[in-house]
């Protein structure tokens, strides 16, 4: 990307839901990769981030997208877990979104977790989109591999359109029982005061090309002033995990949602006892597409320009901790930044 003063930095997407209701799946499907069999007991134990160019996007949304009406370069996804003990892995996700999918199981409908999720994107005001997940499951389904969902509805017998229309609108009875009114997205004009439920299916990629035509449009309608940001300054960000790495030592895994962090910068990481003032020895990064939780051969930069998940080694970092701010210094006065960081633990 441009690292040179303001431009439109990439949106953050969180997936949230109630557990195996398949949102690693989705994600899966989105990179292509198999990430879901690299984990233990098939549940999401740590957030994870993964950068979709606009380009891969725009080649798995096929027609229903034209790249040129879009100028944001792409989506960042950042996938949480669903079993109930992660809840506070599930709020980090959730308060560091732009926008968030909501994924429902059609079989399974609203479940404890998804309650949660909801009332975390009424808590942070998160506009999201709801892909009402495992279409394909529907009783005498057709699949349509890769198919827009319009088209896969139109390949379904009458019956088993049927019996996904009702399961489809008792999502949309429940959502509006949370108090969110909510329609087919189709049907969606402002996706700000409505919510738009997308059929999906993960495993045959069925209504993928709609979800993310849907994230996008709504992205670049409503959020692009947000991704106005001035992509040289110093960079922001959370930790989302702190781990060894061999041969790096302790090293924070983070998500920068702005500006830009380079090695050798001066950063302040929220610690146990009080914030932790370092410097960037290397910066990791997964490549494009890779996952940076499951990725094992990062590449080494000189700078990350936002959003993007980045694991940052430093010496010191033994007391940071997870959900913390991460504030790169420069050109402010150390004290001044300290007691930023300190503000927000
Ligand atoms: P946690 O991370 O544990 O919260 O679960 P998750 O929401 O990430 O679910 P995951 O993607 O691990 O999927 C759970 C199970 O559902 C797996 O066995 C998937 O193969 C299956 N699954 C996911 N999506 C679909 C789908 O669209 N159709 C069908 N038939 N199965 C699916
Ligand atoms: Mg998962």
């Amino acid at each position: 990307a441009d690292g040179e003063g303001s431009g439109l930095r990439t949106p953050i997407v969180a997936v949230l839901g109630h557990v195996d209701h398949g949102k690693t799946s989705l994600l899966d499907k989105i990179r292509g990769s198999a990430v879901i069999e690299g984990e233990a007991g098939a549940i999401t134990q740590h957030i994870g981030a993964t950068a979709v160019p606009l380009d891969v996007i725009s080649e798995l949304a096929g027609s229903l997208i034209d790249p040129s009406d879009f100028d944001l370069p792409g989506l960042l996804f950042i996938d949480t877990p669903g079993h109930h003990s992660f809840s506070t892995l599930r709020a980090r996700g959730g308060a560091l979104a732009d926008i968030a999918v909501l994924v429902v199981d059609v079989n399974d409908g609203f479940q404890p977790q998804t309650l949660e999720a909801l009332d975390i994107l009424k808590r942070t005001q998160t506009p999201f989109v709801v892909a009402a997940n495992k279409i394909d499951t529907t009783p005498g389904w057709n699949p349509q591999e890769d198919a827009p969902t319009l088209r896969t509805i139109d390949a379904q017998s009458d019956r088993a359109e049927n019996t996904l229309n009702q399961r489809l609108y008792e999502i949309i009875g429940e959502l509006s029982e949370n108090g969110f009114s909510a329609d087919m997205y189709w049907r969606v004009q402002d996706f700000r005061g409505n919510i738009g439920v997308v059929p999906v299916s993960a495993l045959t990629g069925e209504g993928v090309p709609d979800l993310l035509t849907v994230l996008m449009g709504l992205s670049q309608r409503y959020m692009k002033e947000d991704m106005e940001v001035n992509l040289s300054g110093p960079g922001a960000g959370t930790v989302l995990e702190v781990k060894e790495e061999r041969g790096f030592g302790t090293t924070l895994d983070v998500v920068l949602y702005d500006g830009v962090v380079r090695t050798d910068d001066t950063i302040v990481v929220g610690g146990k006892n009080e914030p932790i003032v370092t410097e960037v020895r290397a910066l990791l990064q997964p490549r494009p597409l890779a996952e940076i939780r499951t990725e094992k051969r990062f590449e080494q930069v000189e700078e990350v320009t936002a959003a993007a998940g980045v694991k940052i080694a430093a010496p010191d970092l033994d007391d940071a901790i997870a959900g913390a701010p991460v504030r790169v210094a420069r050109g402010r006065p150390v004290e001044e930044v300290v007691a930023a960081v300190e503000a927000e633990l």
